[in-house]
Formats: structure tokens, C-alpha cells, sequence
């Protein structure tokens, strides 16, 4: 036995080493050469940025129409000439967001109305689509990914871990994809009975823990937030954390808006969100450490083929938790906050308000009395119109012809293609009212917030549906079962 802790050791490596890796996808537009550039033509770049954010027109010229717009540098290799406007876009990206009050779901409703309110739209490096078809058609395509978030090149390895399963290509059942999928499911998500037994315990703990928590209190997201933080560790390892671990853990929530910058934003800001981010992700890891719950992630490990294994194996601990993090508890907590703000009739913080209709229930009686009905339609259709993942990157498989502006343009393989859940959740083709705040409408199941119609019979023609939608519609139940229990 003496002799084991050294073997776990060194199987198991060190975290430090995995986030200070070399960097990857530098290219010319985000060296620190170009981010001394943006410091000395800072005024002019932001003065473009906020005219850029404000109107429309200026707007598609700094993204697509201009001679040096981010659609050009894109297609040119993102050359250190083009730095200056992409700085200027960057900017412009960043005041509109501010100007639609920090929420993404209005942000793209503008931009898709700035280029003419068709299917696509250009944002960072790729373009977006925006229908329920189009989107629906590549949810269940067997995708190409990139390294790549919200369009835009992932700066990795310190910010995410470069083999993180949503960077992965679909492939096949020997596909490294597949394969990491699978054992997702096998470790964390279905364990035979033991999956079961610990969401049943999830209201005995949370009683123990929250004894008397109402509704009103889960208007201060850090409750929600630890709630959801304990229950979706305890799920998938077994383990009821501390109140300091779970205020860690809360990060993956507090700090989502940082993940979103590219890496010459995070430069522009010093790395100031690199350092947390990778704090987070030491943190956490140290929270699997402390339980002692190495041997889940080295047993993990050995069970992959050898060519997908990671060495150390402390690497894939951390892709696995980051997912478990940014999807599980980030999802989860933005969509508990939704759930226990509608119940209340009020919004949460980041919602599009002027886009949501509550006009079939007009006090929080019927609210609760709705969602007691059906919890899960409940939790469904405020996640339709209020989506927790807002969109998805995707990778262009081939060649494709394209309608923007009103011409037509082929666009490369290769390139970015967001598909827009939050809009494709609101299109008038498929959801009569795509406003109005209805848990009974017929096709609910169509909407795509989990990476497919969760909970249509063809769910599992969606290869990359989200392993943790059920997880996820249990822990936010778990919880607000909870509140209203001591809210009566
Ligand atoms: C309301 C909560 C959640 C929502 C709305 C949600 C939604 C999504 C979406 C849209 C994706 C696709 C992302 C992409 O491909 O870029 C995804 C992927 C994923 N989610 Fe969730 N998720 C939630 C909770 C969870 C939970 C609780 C877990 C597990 C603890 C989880 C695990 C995953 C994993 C592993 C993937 C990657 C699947 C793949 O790439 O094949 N999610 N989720």
C-alpha cells in the first residue's frame, strides 16, 4: 500500500503542467505584437467599435462588406494588416452586447436584423444560421468541430483543455469522440442502480442542507448556484460537497462570460480571465483530489483504446470536470435561476424581457400551479425561451453556397458555422407565438436547447444530444421541489 500513493502519482500527473502547456492557434491578429498595436490605436479602434455597436450599417462593414472586414481577414488567415479593423470589430461585437444589456439572445436578434433578417449572420470567425431547419439539420448531421467557441478560436490549453469533447469531430464507434462519449455515459451518467439512488437522495440532502429555502431566496443566484453545485457533483461522483467547495464550484457559473473572449481579448485584458479561469479549473481539480477520487479518472483512462488515452491522466479529469462544469453546473444553475424566476412571474438576470409573454398566467399561484402539472414541460419551455446554451460551433464539412446580403457566396470547408439554438427556439415556422410562455404547446419537445429534440421519439437521431439533459431536468426539479415544499 505504501508504495501506491507514488504509482497514483505519477499516472495521475500534475494540473499545473496541463494548463501551462504551449499555446495554441497563434496567429498573427492575436500575437502581443498586435496587442501593442490595439494599446497605441486604442482611441480610434474603440471610437470605431462604439459606432460599429450602435448602427447597423457600420456594423456589417466592420464584419463583412469593408475591404478589411473579420470575414476577409478570416478567409486571408487572419493577417497582422487586417489587425486594426479586427480590433475595430472586436469592439463593436463587445458595445453591442453591452448595448442589448449583457444578453446574448438580444444581441443576435440584432445582428440577425442587421444583415437583413435572413438565415445567416457573420459573428467573429464564421457565420450563423438561425432557423429551426437549418439547425435541426445539423444537430442531427454527424458534425465536424474545431477548437472553437462561440465562433471564435478557443484559446487553449489555458482557458479550455484542447481535447474537450465538444472540440471533437463525430465519428464512429472507434472515433475518440465516440469513445469518450460512451464512457461519459458508463462512469458518470448511468452507473446501474447507483445513477438512480443518488438523484433520489438529492431532496434529502438538499432539505439537510437548505432546510428552509423558498423560492424568494433563489433570487440571489449564489444559492441557486451552490444548490445546483452540490447536487451535480453528488450525482456524478458521489460526493456532497462543502459550502467553500461549492462556492468554487459556483464559478463555472459567476465566471461564463470570460470563457467567451478569444485569446486577443483575454491579451487586451492582461489575462486577468486566463488566471481565474485556470484557477478554477486547479480548483476543481483539487476538489476530485481532496475525495480522493482519482481512480474513477485512472480507471477512465485505462478503459479508452491507447491512442486516445491522455498522459497524464490528471488531463482527463479536467476535460471531463470543465464539461461537468461549464455545461453541467453553468446549464443547470442558468436554468434553475430561469425556472424560479418565472414561478414568481419575474424574470432572472440575463433574460430578453420585451421577448416573453406570460400573459396565460397572470399571477405566481398559476405559475406554481402550471408547473406542478408538469414539472418537466415546465423546466422545458422556460429553457425554450430563456436557453441556457444560447448556440453551438460547428465546422463547415464542405464547400457551401450561402445567401448574405442579398448575394450569393460560397464559403470555404473549414469554416466556422454556428447554428443559433436560441433563435432557432423562437422560430415563428415551427413555435405558434414563440413568445408566449406556454408549457402546454404540443411540439415543445422540438426545441433544441440540449443539442436536439429532447424528448421527441427521434431523439436519437441527434448524434451530439446532451448526455446530461436528463440530469439536468432532475437536479433543477430536485430544486425547486425543494423551495416550494418550504415556500407552502
Ligand atoms: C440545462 C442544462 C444543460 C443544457 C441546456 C445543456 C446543453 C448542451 C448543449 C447545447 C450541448 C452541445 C454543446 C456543443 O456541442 O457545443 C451540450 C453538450 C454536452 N453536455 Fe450539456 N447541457 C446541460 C447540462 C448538462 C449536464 C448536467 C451535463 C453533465 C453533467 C452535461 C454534459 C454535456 C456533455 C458531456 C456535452 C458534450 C456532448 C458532445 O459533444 O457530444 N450537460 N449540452
Amino acid at each position: 500500500m505504501a508504495e501506491a500513493a507514488p504509482l497514483i502519482d505519477q499516472r495521475w500527473g500534475s494540473i499545473d503542467e496541463v494548463l501551462d502547456g504551449p499555446l495554441e492557434d497563434i496567429v498573427p491578429n492575436n500575437t502581443w505584437c498586435a496587442i501593442i498595436l490595439l494599446w497605441l490605436t486604442l482611441p480610434l479602434t474603440l471610437l470605431l467599435g462604439i459606432i460599429g455597436g450602435s448602427c447597423a450599417c457600420f456594423f456589417r462593414l466592420l464584419g463583412w462588406t469593408g475591404c478589411c472586414s473579420a470575414y476577409k481577414s478570416v478567409i486571408n488567415g487572419q493577417p497582422c494588416r487586417y489587425s486594426f479593423c479586427w480590433f475595430s470589430y472586436l469592439f463593436s461585437m463587445l458595445v453591442a452586447l453591452l448595448k442589448s444589456g449583457g444578453v446574448r439572445l438580444r444581441l443576435f436578434m440584432w445582428e440577425k436584423k442587421s444583415f437583413g433578417g435572413k438565415e445567416y449572420f457573420w459573428h467573429g470567425e464564421g457565420v450563423w444560421c438561425t432557423s429551426w431547419a437549418r439547425c435541426d439539420e445539423i444537430m442531427r448531421s454527424m458534425q465536424d468541430r474545431k477548437k472553437a467557441f462561440g465562433s471564435l478560436t478557443a484559446p487553449v490549453p489555458d482557458v479550455f483543455p484542447p481535447g474537450i469533447a465538444i472540440f471533437l469531430p463525430c465519428g464512429g464507434n472507434d472515433s475518440e469522440w465516440w469513445v469518450i462519449r460512451n464512457l461519459i455515459h458508463t462512469y458518470f451518467l448511468e452507473m446501474a442502480l447507483q445513477y438512480n439512488a443518488r438523484v433520489a437522495d438529492l431532496d434529502a440532502n438538499l432539505q439537510q442542507n437548505w432546510p428552509n429555502v423558498k423560492l424568494v431566496d433563489m433570487d440571489t443566484p449564489a444559492v441557486v448556484q451552490q444548490m445546483v453545485s452540490k447536487c451535480i457533483f453528488y450525482v456524478v461522483l458521489g460526493k456532497w460537497v462543502t459550502d467553500d467547495e461549492a462556492a468554487i464550484l459556483t464559478g463555472w457559473r459567476t465566471n461564463a462570460s470570460l470563457f467567451v473572449f478569444p485569446r486577443a481579448t483575454q491579451r487586451m485584458i492582461f489575462n486577468l480571465g486566463v488566471k481565474k479561469i485556470k484557477k478554477l479549473r486547479k480548483d476543481t481539480i483539487g476538489i476530485v483530489e481532496k475525495y480522493g477520487l482519482q481512480e474513477i479518472f485512472l480507471q477512465m483512462n485505462d478503459s479508452m483504446p491507447p491512442q486516445y488515452r491522455r498522459v497524464p491522466a490528471v488531463k482527463l479529469c479536467d476535460e471531463i470536470m470543465y464539461v461537468f462544469g461549464f455545461a453541467g453546473i453553468g446549464g443547470t444553475s442558468a436554468c434553475t435561476e430561469t425556472v424560479s424566476a418565472f414561478l414568481q412571474l419575474k424574470l432572472p438576470k440575463e433574460c430578453a424581457k420585451e421577448t416573453i409573454d406570460f400573459s396565460k398566467y397572470d399571477s405566481a399561484a398559476a405559475m406554481v400551479e402550471c408547473y406542478k402539472a408538469n414539472p418537466v414541460a415546465y423546466i422545458k419551455e422556460s429553457c425554450r425561451v430563456n436557453p441556457p446554451v444560447t448556440s453551438a460551433t460547428s465546422v463547415l464539412k464542405e464547400d457551401t453556397r450561402i445567401e448574405m446580403l442579398g448575394e450569393e457566396v460560397t464559403l470555404s470547408k473549414g469554416m466556422y458555422r454556428q447554428y443559433t439554438l436560441s433563435l432557432a427556439n423562437r422560430d415563428p415556422e415551427v413555435f405558434e407565438e414563440p413568445g408566449l410562455f406556454n408549457p402546454q404547446r404540443p411540439n415543445l419537445s422540438k426545441a433544441l436547447t440540449w443539442n436536439g429534440a429532447f424528448g421527441m421519439t427521434n431523439e436519437e437521431d441527434y448524434p451530439r444530444i446532451c448526455p446530461g439533459r436528463n440530469l439536468s431536468v432532475s437536479v433543477c426539479k430536485a430544486i425547486i421541489d425543494r423551495a416550494l415544499v418550504s415556500s407552502e
